[in-house]
């Protein structure tokens, strides 16, 4: 791989976080026969829960010293860091979380907290970032039209302080053709999760069969990335760069529906992360009817905070709104034996992580379960 002067400087620099930094990307970048590396205009570091990255991840990152180049936020914690106590945290957990934070804190990192990064900031089309959360980098370059590969937690932090990253894959436009066209009928986040193995290694062109809102979108791209490794899809008449390419020939459908049995003593929403319009549509969905059983909704600090209102109207008809996590990474889930989610992303990991059942239904079928028990 080609690295100019200043590059060179770098990976033979002092300071050893810089030098370490550069060590992953030309690793990275030589893997995967990138020619150089590229100028990014942010980075989205993953691996933030304590439960996710243990006591090794902590001393690795603690080690770290320096600042970030470029604009750089990261993912959810394992807890809200302000209803703790209230989500059955302990406070080990949370004195160790604390240590995650301070170190991101001290990097110049913003502690955003959440894999929506693109409703605190949205990137512009064709900009190159370094995004690691797998739901966060579908909807950036699929929606958006941004441009970033599946970064791993590391190396989007090591992006973030060498404010490159390696030029290949979806950094190249001609690596975001269309691979194959694929139907979906019923609910996208369960065809999400159902194709997913399907569509590995595949850039899906996706045509629906009615019009979707953008919700739907965010949850279809992030049960694929969880359930197979779908770094972008078009969408027909929807995605930005839909047109650019020649619509592939080979062609299959895929039919949302998932069938789950367990009785949910949690429902959960908010994975990824809610927008402002899915707190109002969930509030329009409620009709100031209160929730008889748990009912959590997972959101970013910045979208409740704009969203006051709204959130203070769910809270008063019993849902609770929490911040800064969400269910899969925060250990607070897995008290409860089955979790109802609207979540193909969700209803893939919660058993996985949390060991507990999961059902599924799409947004409305969860609110009405809410309500009626
Ligand atoms: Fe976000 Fe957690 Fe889902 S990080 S995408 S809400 S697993």
């Amino acid at each position: 791989m080609h690295l100019t002067k200043e590059e060179e400087k770098m990976l033979n620099s002092d300071n050893e976080t810089l030098r370490k930094c550069m060590e992953i990307l030309v690793a990275v970048g030589e893997t995967n026969d990138a020619e150089r590396l590229v100028e990014i205009t942010s980075a989205h570091i993953s691996g933030v829960s304590y439960d996710n990255i243990g006591e090794a991840g902590l001393e690795w990152l603690e080690s770290l010293e320096g600042k970030v180049k470029v604009p750089a936020t990261v993912n959810p914690a394992g807890m809200d860091l302000k209803k703790w106590k209230e989500m059955g945290i302990s406070e080990d957990f949370y004195e160790k979380q604390m240590r995650v934070l301070r170190v991101f804190e001290k990097l110049g990192v913003e502690l955003a907290l959440t894999c929506t990064p693109y409703y605190l900031s949205r990137p512009k089309y064709g900009e190159h970032i370094a995004w690691a959360e797998s739901s966060a980098i579908v909807y950036a370059n699929s929606i958006i039209g941004a441009r970033t590969n599946r970064e791993c937690g590391p190396c989007a932090l090591a992006a973030a302080i060498v404010g490159k990253t390696p030029y290949y894959g979806l950094h190249v436009k001609e690596n975001r053709a269309p691979t194959i066209t694929v139907k979906i009928k019923g609910d996208l986040a369960a065809a999400g999760y159902i194709g997913g193995e399907e569509l590995k290694n595949e850039i899906p062109y996706f045509v629906f069969d009615r019009e979707v809102p953008e919700y739907e979108l965010k949850l279809l791209g992030a049960a694929l990335a969880a359930s197979g490794n779908t770094a972008m899809f078009h969408a027909e008449g929807i995605t930005p760069e839909w047109k650019d390419f020649e619509k592939p020939s080979e062609k299959i459908e895929i039919v949302g529906e998932l069938r789950t049995e367990c009785e949910p003593d949690l429902i959960t929403i908010g994975c990824p992360h809610t927008s402002k319009e899915e707190l109002e549509l969930i509030l329009k969905l409620l009709k100031g009817r209160k929730v008889r059983k748990e009912f959590w909704i997972f959101t970013s600090r910045k979208i409740s905070g704009e969203s006051s209102d709204l959130v203070e109207k769910l809270e008063s008809l019993g849902v609770k709104v929490f911040n800064d996590t969400c269910m899969v990474v925060s250990p607070a889930t897995q008290r409860f034996e089955c979790i109802m989610v609207n979540s193909g992303k969700a209803f893939n990991y919660l058993p996985l992580m949390r060991k507990v059942e999961v059902t599924f239904g799409d947004l409305k079928t969860c609110v009405e379960k809410a309500v009626k028990g």
